[in-house]
């Protein structure tokens, strides 16, 4: 996770659902004021659908092509320091990694499966864990994806036993340097 290459743009964060990448977000948001785009959001909004529609009606693959797109979209924009939230699976098309890294400083918010499981238990909005073996689907998508987010991310934090409030001062923290240069 070298540091070292990071433009002073954007603050984006990526990991598995259920990580608190949209708490994270909107605390940022807060506390810096920077504009927030929650990518999951812009897409329901876009499609005028709900995720779990998407995948319903048009499938997995077609809803991460409308991602892919959004980031694109996302990518082309020259106005800097805002606060990007991605979905979970974002990591997935490999040409979306690079494209993440160029759009600011990525910070990977972790957390053990157990602590996934519990958090994404109680919600039914996640079409690929809303099924009896979310356990094992956990499990399996975590370890698939480890890889990836490890690759795309310049900063990684381990989110146990930390707040929102906590979360977010680590982060900003270790992305005052950047956002201090000029852009
Ligand atoms: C997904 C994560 C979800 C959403 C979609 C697919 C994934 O976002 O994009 O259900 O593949 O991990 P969150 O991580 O915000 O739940």
């Amino acid at each position: 996770m070298n540091q070292s290459e990071v433009t002073p743009k954007n603050i984006v964060l990526i990991g598995f659902m259920g990580s608190g990448k949209s708490t994270v977000g909107r605390e940022l948001h807060k506390r810096l004021g920077y504009p927030l785009t929650d990518m999951d959001q812009l897409i329901e909004e876009t499609m005028g659908k709900k995720i779990t529609e998407i995948f319903k009606e048009e499938g997995e693959s077609a809803f991460r092509d409308f991602e892919t797109l959004q980031l694109l979209e996302i990518s082309k924009q020259t106005d800097t320091r805002h606060i990007i939230s991605t979905g979970g699976g974002i990591v997935v098309r490999p040409g979306n990694r690079p494209l993440l890294r160029q759009l600011g400083y990525v910070v990977w918010l972790d957390a053990p499966q157990n602590e996934i499981y519990r958090r994404t238990s109680r919600n039914e909005d996640r079409p690929l864990l809303n099924q009896p073996n979310a356990r094992e689907r956990i499990a399996t998508m975590m370890a698939e994806r480890e890889p990836w987010y490890r690759e795309t991310a310049h900063l990684k934090i381990d989110t146990l036993g930390l707040d929102f409030n906590e979360i977010s001062s680590g982060i900003l923290e270790s992305a005052r340097y950047f956002f201090t240069q000029p852009v």
